[in-house]
């Protein structure tokens, strides 16, 4: 079959998928009138979802309302509700569901993620109390590995690196300096599949879910096995992971490798098929590399943005809680309040999308604010009704690299306006039984980074800009613009006062 007859099947096929789950809610819906009106408002959301999101909250004024989407139809409730889901038990308004459907767990990765899964009990667990002794091997990796990554060339000062994708590899190798070793997180090759990995999981998920159940299985083989998929980092990790499954029989003491706890918690059929085990680190590594690479690059951005005065405050603060605790440790990271505070309020600002709380409904429900919800629809919450809620963030438009330190300097308590700290008003991390057990990892992770950034290398925007570089959106997503650059200067002759 010619490439015009597969792509004209393929739009036929989505364009069919999406007129059949159209909305039978009973709830309105924005966009274009009719059959075809839906189609088409699917066709948008993928570039103008929050124009839609716009039409639908000024249009119903935080009542419910139905955005067509290519998945099919997307229930948008109201702030009201937030309480109810954070409460949830899953057994009306189901969380898993949700990731395997926007995700296409089954396809992305395996059945087996949401039928067991206890790589996230291994990391509300044994990841979280292991937070301090990753710390020095978090530190060492992200020395060497910035002290590669932003050298300039021979005769340079400065180095000019595209932010998102340099963040992407950095993390992806500080992360598996936790999660393998130091074997695999140097390896080029294994970084590269892991990166492809996970930078796939969503991109192939969002595909997937426009086409009917039937095909997503032979349309995952075809695109997965030519770009992506699990099968080139699974090749690296399984020799790694027999190796320790050896040491483990024989007796021998295990390292404290994120990959030796799940080894710890694995159930015996995983043991036997180490491929079914290196899924988990894929996950894994799918949880930390999209979401902490979007962190960080936006927090960066937005700190080359600031004068150089604001960037001494901060130094000055990371040196000060480095030398009254002793170096890098847990508690000289809960000094850093204001590296915290810009991550909090990447959080606020951005996070990693539109939308955040989604949820699939299993059976029918009545929510919180009387609206009603027939079984089988997504529903999710607006973050900017959450997130820009001048009552609770004044000039919420504004971002404010200091917004959380400040009210933390008037406050006692210091874990309020934490990074980590998750409440109604801030949802980044979901809320409730599923908020994401990553995030105290991720916090440390990023903070490392930043901290160590910031003392040995000066950043700026390229030409001198002194505003963040806009943020891009695809479908609900939102990531920082994956073509903008970060210029990065060693500070010569202040290099090292954090080691
Ligand atoms: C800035 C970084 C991160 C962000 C913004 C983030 C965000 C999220 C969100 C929104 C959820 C779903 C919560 C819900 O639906 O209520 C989640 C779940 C999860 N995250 Fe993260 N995450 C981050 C880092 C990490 C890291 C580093 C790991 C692993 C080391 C991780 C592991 C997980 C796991 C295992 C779940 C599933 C929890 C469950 O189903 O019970 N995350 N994360």
């Amino acid at each position: 079959m010619s490439l015009e007859i597969w792509v004209a099947a393929s739009v036929g096929l989505v364009a069919f998928t999406t007129y059949l789950t159209h909305n039978r809610t009973g709830l309105p819906r924005v966009g274009k009138a009719g059959p075809i009106g839906i189609i088409l408002t699917a066709f948008k959301s993928i570039t103008s979802f929050e124009d839609l999101l716009e039409e639908g909250l000024n249009k119903y004024g935080g009542k419910a309302f139905v955005v067509p989407t290519m998945a099919g139809s997307l229930v948008i409730v109201g702030v009201d509700n937030v309480e109810e889901v954070k409460n949830s038990d899953d057994s009306i308004i189901n969380q898993p569901l949700s990731v395997v459907e926007s995700l296409q767990l089954t396809h992305t990765m395996n059945s087996r993620q949401q039928a067991l899964p206890y790589q996230a009990v291994v990391t509300r667990t044994d990841i979280t109390r292991a937070i301090g002794s990753f710390i020095p091997e978090v530190l060492d990796e992200t020395r060497l590995s910035m002290s590669e990554t932003f050298a300039p060339k021979a005769g340079e000062k400065s180095a000019t690196i595209p932010l998102f994708h340099t963040m992407t590899h950095l993390i992806a190798r500080i992360s598996n300096r936790a999660m393998l070793g130091t074997t695999l997180c140097r390896n080029k090759t294994f970084l590269h599949d892991v990166i492809r990995f996970a930078e796939t999981v969503v991109l192939y998920g969002q595909l997937l879910s426009w086409f009917p159940k039937i095909l997503r299985s032979p349309i995952y083989f075809l695109v997965s096995s030519k770009y992506g998929g699990p099968r080139e980092p699974t090749k690296a990790i399984v020799p790694h992971l027999k190796a320790l499954i050896a040491e483990k029989e024989q007796g021998l003491e295990s390292s404290k490798t994120i990959a030796d706890f799940l080894l710890n918690h694995a159930p015996p059929e995983e043991i036997a098929n180490p491929e079914l085990l290196a899924m988990r680190i894929l996950n894994l590594n799918f949880g930390s590399i999209h979401t902490s690479s979007i962190f960080g690059s936006h927090a960066l951005f937005h700190l080359a943005t600031l004068s150089e005065a604001e960037l001494d405050g901060i130094r000055h603060e990371i040196i000060e809680a480095l030398e009254s605790e002793g170096g890098y440790n847990k508690l000289s990271l809960s000094k850093m309040r204001k590296l915290d505070s810009t991550l909090r309020e990447v959080g606020r600002f951005y996070a990693l999308g539109l939308v955040g709380l989604n949820r699939v409904l299993v059976k029918p429900a009545v929510l919180e604010d009387g609206t009603i919800v027939p079984s089988g629809y997504k529903i999710t919450i607006p973050l900017k009704a959450i997130h820009f809620d001048p009552s609770v963030y004044p000039e919420p438009e504004k971002f404010d690299c200091f917004r959380f330190s400040k009210l933390r300097e008037m406050e006692e308590s210091d874990v309020k306006h934490g990074f980590t700290t998750v409440e109604k008003n801030f949802v980044p991390f979901g809320l409730g039984r599923h908020a994401c057990p990553g995030r105290f990892f991720a916090s440390m992770e990023l903070k490392v980074m930043l901290a160590h950034m910031l003392l040995n290398y000066d950043v700026s925007l390229p030409d001198g800009a002194k505003e963040a570089p806009k943020a891009m959106r695809f479908n609900t997503g939102v990531m920082p613009d994956v073509k903008a650059y970060l210029v990065i200067t060693p500070r010569v002759g202040q290099m090292g006062q954090d080691l």
